[in-house]
C-alpha cells in the first residue's frame, strides 16, 4: 500500500474510533452533515459523480481543533441521507506535508478529480511563513485516491501584484474545449483578489488573469477564499469569502463574511465584470460555502455551518463543525434566493397544523414543542409593530433562541444571547415587511437553527446550544399577529449512517 492510503486510513480508524465515544451526545445533529468525531470545516468537492452526491470537508481526524488538514468525505443519493466514508486525502508528500487545503471536485475520463492546495508551513508565523501550490488526485471509484505524479499542477502564484504565498481554494468546472480554475488571493498589499487559469489536461495550467479584486481591505476584505463561479440563469455569479470585512450597518459583524456578486466572466481577458458584493446568509455561522450542478442542472450550495475563532461547545465533546443544509440558488428579480432542496421533505415524520391563530401577548399553542423540527409559517403583522417567536424555550432554565419581527424597521432579528451555553450576540436581515406578511421556514436540529425568510429572500443561520429539556415554542406581539397557517413535522435522522442502512 502506498504512503498516502496508509496515512488517510490510519486517520479513518482514528475518527471511526473516536466517533463511537460520542454517539449519544444530545448536540449531536440529527440531519445535517458532521465530521463523525473531532475538526469540521469547508465543504470541498462537491459534486455529483456515478449517480451519487459526493461531499468532502476539511477535516483533522485526531483532534476537536484545526491542524493538519485531511479531506473527510461522506456521500449520498439524495443529498439527504449521508453515509460517512474514509478519509479521502491526508497529507503525505513534502508539497503537502502540512496540510491538504480545500478545493473541488470534477470528473474526467471516468475517473474523479480532486484538485486541491498543499500546504507547508516554512517558519512559526502561520500568516507569513507558508507556502501553497496547486495539486491533483484522482479515483475509480470516488472514494480511494492517488495523488497525482505531476503535483504540484500550479507551483507558484503568478508574478505582478499577487501575494506569493496565500494563494488556495482552486474550484474547477469545464467550458467548451477547456477546464478552468479559480484561486483565492491577496495582493501584495492584502487586498483580496480572484485569479483565474485554464487548461486543457487539468494537468498544465495557463494563468489568464486577476478575474476581481477588492477596493480595499477594510471595505472588501484582506484575503478572498473560496472561490466558485458559475452560471445560474444566464448570469455569471462569483461566491466567495472575504475575510475581515469592516462592520458596516447590520451587515458583516462575524468575523469573515460568504457572500456573491453577479457580472459577467470574459474568458478570453479573465476579467470578471461585476455589482456589489452580496451576503448569502444574514446568521452567525456560515462560510465557504461551495456549489455544485446536479445531475438536472440544478445550482446546490453548502456552507460550513460554523465561524473562524468562534465558539464550539462541541469541541469540548469530542467533534466541532457542521454542514448547513444543501440550498438550491434561484435568481430571482437580481438577486439570488436560496431555498431548501425539495427533497429535504424526506425527513418529515409527524405533523401539527395550525390555521388562522391570533396571537396577543404571550402565546403558546397547546402540545406545539421540540428540538428536531421544520416549521413553515406564514404570518400577517399587519396588527402588530413588534412580534416574534421565541424557539428553545425553557423557562426554568432562563433559556431561549429569538426571532423577532419589526415591521417599522423592516427587519429581522435573530437573537442567540440566552440561547444556552454557546456564544451569543443578535443579527438582523433587512426584509421588506411592507404588505405585512411574513413567510418563515425555519430548520431547527439538536444545536443549529436555519430560518428561510420569505421564501429564501434571506437566510439566517446560526448554531444553538440549548440543554436537552429546552425544548418550548412561543410567539409573542405588541398588538396581535395572525398565524395565517402553521405547519411543523417532526424530523427524523438522516446522517451518520452505515454502508448497509
Ligand atoms: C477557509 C480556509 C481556506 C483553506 C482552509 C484551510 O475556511 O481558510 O482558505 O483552504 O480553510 O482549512
Amino acid at each position: 500500500m502506498n504512503q498516502h492510503q496508509a496515512l488517510a486510513d490510519k486517520a479513518t480508524r482514528s475518527v471511526m474510533e473516536a466517533g463511537k465515544q460520542i454517539t449519544d451526545d444530545y448536540w449531536r445533529l440529527r440531519y445535517h452533515v458532521a465530521p463523525p468525531a473531532h475538526w469540521m470545516n469547508d465543504p470541498n468537492g462537491f459534486c455529483y459523480f456515478n449517480g451519487e452526491y459526493h461531499l468532502f470537508y476539511q477535516h483533522h481526524p485526531y483532534s476537536s481543533i484545526w491542524d493538519d488538514m485531511h479531506w473527510g468525505h461522506a456521500k449520498s443519493a439524495d443529498l439527504v441521507h449521508w453515509t460517512d466514508l474514509p478519509v479521502a486525502l491526508a497529507p503525505s508528500e513534502a508539497y503537502d506535508r502540512d496540510g491538504c487545503f480545500s478545493g473541488s471536485a470534477i470528473e474526467k475520463d471516468g475517473r474523479l478529480y480532486l484538485m486541491y492546495t498543499g500546504n507547508i508551513w516554512t517558519g512559526s508565523n502561520r500568516d507569513t511563513d507558508l507556502e501553497q501550490a496547486q495539486c491533483l488526485a484522482s479515483s475509480p471509484d470516488g472514494i480511494h485516491f492517488d495523488k497525482c505524479i505531476e503535483n504540484p499542477v500550479i507551483r507558484k502564484a503568478p508574478e505582478g501584484n499577487i501575494h506569493p504565498h496565500h494563494f488556495r481554494d482552486p474550484k474547477i468546472w469545464k467550458k467548451d474545449d477547456y477546464y478552468y480554475c479559480i484561486l483565492g488571493s491577496r495582493t501584495q498589499e492584502h487586498v483580496g483578489q480572484i485569479l483565474l487559469y485554464r487548461s486543457e489536461s487539468l494537468l498544465d495550467w495557463e494563468f489568464i488573469g486577476i478575474a476581481a479584486k477588492g477596493g480595499g481591505k477594510e471595505t472588501d476584505g484582506f484575503m478572498w477564499e473560496c472561490p466558485d463561479l458559475f452560471l445560474l440563469e444566464g448570469q455569471d455569479v462569483l461566491v466567495m469569502s472575504p475575510q475581515g470585512m469592516k462592520p458596516e450597518g447590520d451587515k458583516y459583524h462575524n468575523l469573515h463574511q460568504a457572500g456573491y456578486m453577479l457580472g459577467k466572466l470574459d474568458y478570453v481577458t479573465g476579467k470578471f465584470e461585476h455589482g456589489p458584493f452580496e451576503m448569502l446568509d444574514y446568521g452567525f455561522d456560515f462560510y465557504a460555502p461551495q456549489t455544485m450542478e446536479d445531475g438536472q442542472g440544478r445550482r446546490i450550495l453548502i456552507g460550513w455551518m460554523a465561524m473562524w475563532e468562534s465558539r464550539m461547545p462541541e469541541q469540548a465533546r469530542q467533534w466541532a463543525g457542521a454542514m448547513t443544509l444543501p440550498r438550491q440558488l434561484f435568481l430571482e428579480n437580481g438577486s439570488i434566493r436560496c431555498r431548501p432542496i425539495p427533497e429535504l421533505a424526506k425527513l418529515r415524520g409527524g405533523m401539527t397544523a395550525y390555521v388562522n391563530v391570533d396571537v396577543t401577548g404571550e402565546f403558546h399553542l397547546v402540545g406545539l414543542s421540540g428540538d428536531c423540527y421544520e416549521m413553515e409559517m406564514l404570518i400577517d403583522l399587519s396588527e402588530a409593530v413588534h412580534a416574534g417567536i421565541k424557539l428553545r424555550v425553557n423557562e426554568a432554565m432562563n433559556e431561549q433562541t429569538v426571532l423577532l419581527f419589526n415591521r417599522e424597521e423592516n427587519t429581522v432579528t435573530l437573537d442567540r444571547n440566552c440561547s444556552g451555553k454557546g456564544p451569543g450576540g443578535i443579527r438582523k436581515a433587512p426584509i421588506d415587511l411592507s404588505n405585512n406578511t411574513l413567510h418563515l421556514r425555519l430548520f431547527m436540529d439538536r444545536s443549529s437553527v436555519e430560518v428561510f425568510i420569505q421564501d429564501g429572500e434571506k437566510v439566517m443561520t446560526a448554531r444553538i446550544y440549548p440543554d436537552e429539556k429546552s425544548t418550548g415554542i412561543s410567539f409573542f406581539a405588541d398588538g396581535s399577529m395572525k398565524l395565517v397557517r402553521l405547519f411543523k413535522w417532526e424530523l427524523n435522522k438522516s446522517v451518520g449512517l452505515l454502508e448497509a442502512d
